[in-house]
C-alpha cells in the first residue's frame, strides 16, 4: 500500500516539476483547483487575488528590501483577516487543501532522496578458502521478480590474506520495488579461490530485509572451488520454505 502511494506521489512530483517549468499556474487554474478543493468559487477567487499580491513583494526584495519586508508583514495581515472573514466551511476547506499541497510536497521529498522505506544492508562475514592468498570481488544484489536482478554494489577487487573476510554495504529503496514488502538479498562473488587459479563466479542468498531500517547480516561463504548461479527454481524453493511469498 504504502510503495503504491509513494510512487504515486513521486509521480505527482515529476508531473509538477516537468509541468512547472511552463510557468507557475494562471490564476484561473489556481481557482478552479480551490474549488475542487471545496472552496466556494467567491472564496477561491479571492484567495488567488491575495496569493498574487504576496508575490508583489518577493518582487520588490532585491531593489527594497526594508520595504518589501513592511509590505510583506501588512499583506499577511490583512490575507489572516481575510480568511476569517470567510464562512467555516471555506476556512475548513482551505485548511485541508493548504495542508495536502505540504503533505505532497514533504511526501515527494522524503521518496526523493529515498528516506522514506530505505533499508541500509551491512553484509559481512568469513570467507572460507583453502588457499593463503587469492583475489575476488564482491557484489549484492536484490532479486527481483519482475525486472531480474537488480545489483545493487560492487565491490573493487582485493587481495585476500588468510584469515579472509569481506565486507559490503548497499541501499535499496522503495522506488526500486514496487509491490513487494521484503527484499532478497543475496551476494556475488568473482574470486580466484580455485584449483586453477581461474576466476569463477559463485552466487549464494543471504535472506531477506524489510523495506526500512538498519541492517547488519552476518554471511559467511566457502569460496573453495565454490561455482555457479542462482536459478530462478533455487529462489522460489527458497521462498516457499521459508513461507514468506509463494506465486
Ligand atoms: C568448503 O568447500 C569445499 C569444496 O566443496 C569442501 O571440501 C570443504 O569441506 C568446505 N569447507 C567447509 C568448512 O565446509
Amino acid at each position: 500500500m504504502w510503495t503504491l502511494w509513494n510512487f504515486l506521489v513521486l509521480l505527482t512530483i515529476v508531473v509538477s516539476l516537468v509541468t512547472g517549468q511552463n510557468g507557475i499556474p494562471t490564476s484561473e487554474e489556481s481557482i478552479d483547483d480551490l474549488v475542487s478543493a471545496g472552496v466556494s468559487e467567491n472564496a477561491a477567487t479571492g484567495i488567488v487575488k491575495f496569493d498574487r499580491k504576496l508575490q508583489e513583494p518577493f518582487e520588490m526584495e532585491k531593489e527594497n528590501p526594508v520595504e518589501a519586508k513592511k509590505l510583506e508583514q501588512v499583506l499577511h495581515k490583512e490575507f489572516t483577516e481575510y480568511i476569517e472573514s470567510l464562512s467555516e466551511d471555506d476556512q475548513a476547506e482551505y485548511q485541508k487543501y493548504i495542508k495536502s499541497q505540504h503533505m505532497l510536497r514533504f511526501l515527494g521529498i522524503l521518496v526523493i532522496f529515498g528516506l522514506l522505506h530505505a533499508a541500509n544492508i551491512h553484509i559481512s562475514g568469513k570467507i572460507e578458502c583453502s588457499k593463503t592468498l587469492f583475489s575476488f570481488l564482491v557484489a549484492v544484489k536484490e532479486f527481483d521478480w519482475h525486472f531480474g536482478n537488480d545489483r545493487l554494489y560492487t565491490s573493487k577487487p582485493y587481495d585476500s590474506l588468510y584469515p579472509h573476510h569481506y565486507s559490503a554495504y548497499a541501499e535499496v529503496n522503495d522506488v526500486d520495488e514496487l509491490e513487494n514488502d521484503k527484499y532478497e538479498i543475496f551476494v556475488s562473488f568473482w574470486h580466484t579461490c580455485s584449483r586453477d587459479d581461474k576466476w569463477k563466479y559463485y552466487e549464494n542468498r543471504v535472506g531477506y530485509v524489510k523495506q526500512q531500517g538498519e541492517y547488519y547480516l552476518q554471511h559467511n561463504v566457502n569460496l573453495t572451488n565454490a561455482e555457479g548461479e542462482l536459478s530462478w527454481r533455487d529462489w522460489e524453493d527458497w521462498v516457499t520454505s521459508n513461507g514468506f511469498r509463494s506465486f
